[in-house]
């Protein structure tokens, strides 16, 4: 049936990928009459499943420490968002599983990350106290206690960082879940056609436009990806990018249990056999196709600490567009300078971990209640000087 050419709803989702998903769930769990609208024809078919779906903040951390220790207020917001995020996960995959029907595979073997060389095991001697200190579980293994936690490590692993708390899920099936657990609450998805514009009057959303057609509606929540900073008719620049990821795959006979990250690659492993390993980090704009070549260079950086992959089979390869930010942190709140407006983007390399949490947030705000963590170091309007 064609939509008439203006119709009321009160809630609209731009986005249709996990954040998008989880969120117009929530807000419909609560309540609420939610419209969902999708640029592509199939929800979730970009950065949603082009991740490895690593639920590892702690690892993320690890291998990224230097960046964030320029601010440490951001680092210690960043940090509890992510962690909140991970410790609303099992609840989060068993309502989906339950809502959707699916099931969801999830793995708590844990997360390793290994050095090769001396230097590295300092580093990770240095994580190791950091992340005890403020109360997360971080062990620093040798060498041999390493590969008894995972016998698949080359002995070239001289020490690892190990992370029980760091899991994984399988974002695909997750992605699925959380579309039909949408709908099961009464969502309603609308695929195939770019929202191209917010619109705003009087300081206030009033809706959005999609082509000639304008959908109205009081409280809009941007949660488009990579795609959030091209809508029109917002109140501020939004700065968030592209920033291109790509990804490959091998099934191997004895994968590892655990995921395991090293210098230049990380390996996660699926419940088929298969192991993924990623990512570039590329900013090339809204081109998603793969560069020839470089998952193989992935492949040869995983197999100096996992020399199994090179027993793998077919290599296959995908890349998705992770959606940055200037400061790689997220966007996730109201916007001061339009009512009804919200944020739930600019997740860049965390937007699987970060979908319980941003759902939270944004039915918490719409429903006039306190987000679950506090969310002023993501605020829209942060970018203006
Ligand atoms: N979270 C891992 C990545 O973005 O590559």
């Amino acid at each position: 049936m064609t939509p008439p050419a203006t119709s009321r709803i009160p809630i609209v989702v731009i986005g249709g990928g996990l954040i998008g998903c989880s969120t117009a769930r929530a807000l419909a769990a609560e309540g609420h009459a939610v419209l969902l609208l999708e640029r592509d024809e199939e929800p979730g078919r970009r950065a949603t499943s082009a991740a490895a779906g690593m639920l590892a903040p702690q690892m993320e951390a690890a291998r990224h420490e230097r960046a964030l220790a320029a601010s440490p207020a951001a680092e210690g917001s960043m940090r509890a968002l992510s962690i909140a995020s991970r410790s609303m996960y099992r609840d989060f995959v068993r309502i989906l599983e339950a809502e959707s029907g699916r099931s969801i595979p999830y793995r708590d073997d844990g997360t390793l990350v290994v050095a090769l060389d001396e230097e590295g095991r300092e580093e990770l001697r240095g994580v190791a106290e950091r992340q005890r200190t403020i109360g997360l579980a971080a062990e620093l293994l040798d060498g041999g206690a390493a590969r008894e936690v995972e016998p698949a490590l080359d002995p070239a692993v001289v020490a690892a960082l190990h992370l029980p708390d760091d899991h994984a899920v399988d974002n695909v099936a997750l992605a699925r879940a959380a579309l039909e657990a949408a709908a099961v609450r009464g969502v309603e998805i609308e695929t195939g056609r770019p929202v191209d514009a917010v619109e705003i009057d009087g300081g206030r959303v009033v809706g959005v436009r999609v082509g000639e057609r304008s959908v109205e509606a009081p409280v809009v929540v941007v949660a488009a990806g990579a795609w959030s900073g091209r809508l029109a008719g917002l109140p501020r620049v939004l700065p968030v990018r592209p920033v291109r990821g790509q990804i490959g795959a091998v099934a191997l006979p004895a994968p590892p249990r655990l995921t395991v990250a090293g210098p230049g690659a990380y390996c996660v492993p699926r419940d088929d056999d298969r192991v993924l390993i990623g990512a570039t980090v590329e900013e090339v704009g809204f081109d998603h196709l793969p560069r020839e070549g470089a998952v193989r260079e992935l492949v040869e950086a995983a197999a100096r600490f996992l020399p199994g992959l090179v027993e793998g089979g077919d290599l296959e390869t995908w890349s998705g567009l992770r959606p940055g930010t200037p400061d790689d942190l997220p966007v996730l709140g109201a916007d001061p300078d339009a009512e009804g407006l919200l944020y739930a983007t600019g997740h860049f390399r965390n937007g699987i971990l970060l979908a319980p949490v941003t759902a939270a947030t944004i039915a918490a705000l719409v429903s006039g209640r306190s987000p679950p963590v506090a969310i002023d170091a993501f605020r829209p309007d942060r970018f203006a000087a």
